[in-house]
């Protein structure tokens, strides 16, 4: 199913987590015995699938009407496992419970924004991990306008983690650039 869901995100031009970014994600649930999750952008349900499959429970986030239908259809069969939220997961005033791990894969512009909202929801032992840091190794001096914002917008973001004095954050070159951040345990 998994790979159904990668061919129809490469013919319709759906952005999904890369295979490197599955495999973090995976040793992450192991290694870290992570059960429940919430995630911050389904798309078609693809990441949000594949950690069902590796036993979690995944609360999901998205805003785009095309991306919901399509992932309420693929989502059927995990009905216990995987609770989709149909709104602009920056507007949702709706209750959440604590989780081991928060996936950021959104809109870019907005991951702090997304982070100082939802890290209030981590377990005390929990994880933020974020996608797309490296912003595809991209040279900013090669990119329109656009482009350029949004990558300036990922490495403020990543000033605001490496500054901040109650999560400490190690990154990593896997997929596109992906992050780990816990709450700094103080003594
Ligand atoms: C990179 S895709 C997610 C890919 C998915 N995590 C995967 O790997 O299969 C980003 C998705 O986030 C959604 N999104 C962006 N900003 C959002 C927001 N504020 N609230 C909810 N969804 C959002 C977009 O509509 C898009 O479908």
């Amino acid at each position: 199913m998994l790979d159904e869901l990668k061919q129809y995100a490469k013919a319709y031009s759906i952005p999904i987590i890369c295979d490197d970014g599955l495999l973090f994600l995976k040793n992450t649930i192991e290694k870290h015995h992570i059960k429940d999750v919430l995630e911050i952008g389904t798309a078609i349900g693809y990441s949000a699938i594949f950690m069902a499959k590796q036993g979690c429970f995944v609360t999901t986030f998205e805003r785009n009407e095309k991306m919901i239908q399509e992932a309420k259809k693929n989502i059927k069969s995990f009905g216990n496992q995987i609770e989709l939220i149909c709104e602009d997961a920056l507007l949702y005033e709706g209750s959440l419970r604590k989780y081991d791990m928060i996936f950021i894969d959104a809109a870019k512009a907005q991951y702090k924004k997304f982070f100082e909202k939802f890290s209030p929801y981590l377990n005390e032992n929990g994880m933020i991990i974020c996608d797309n840091l490296n912003f595809h190794h991209l040279d900013s001096t090669k990119v329109n306008r656009n482009t350029r914002q949004l990558m300036n917008k990922i490495k403020q973001f990543k000033e605001f983690l490496i500054n901040h004095q109650d999560y400490e954050t190690t990154f990593y070159d896997d997929g596109d650039g992906m992050s780990i951040t816990k709450k700094v345990v103080k003594k």
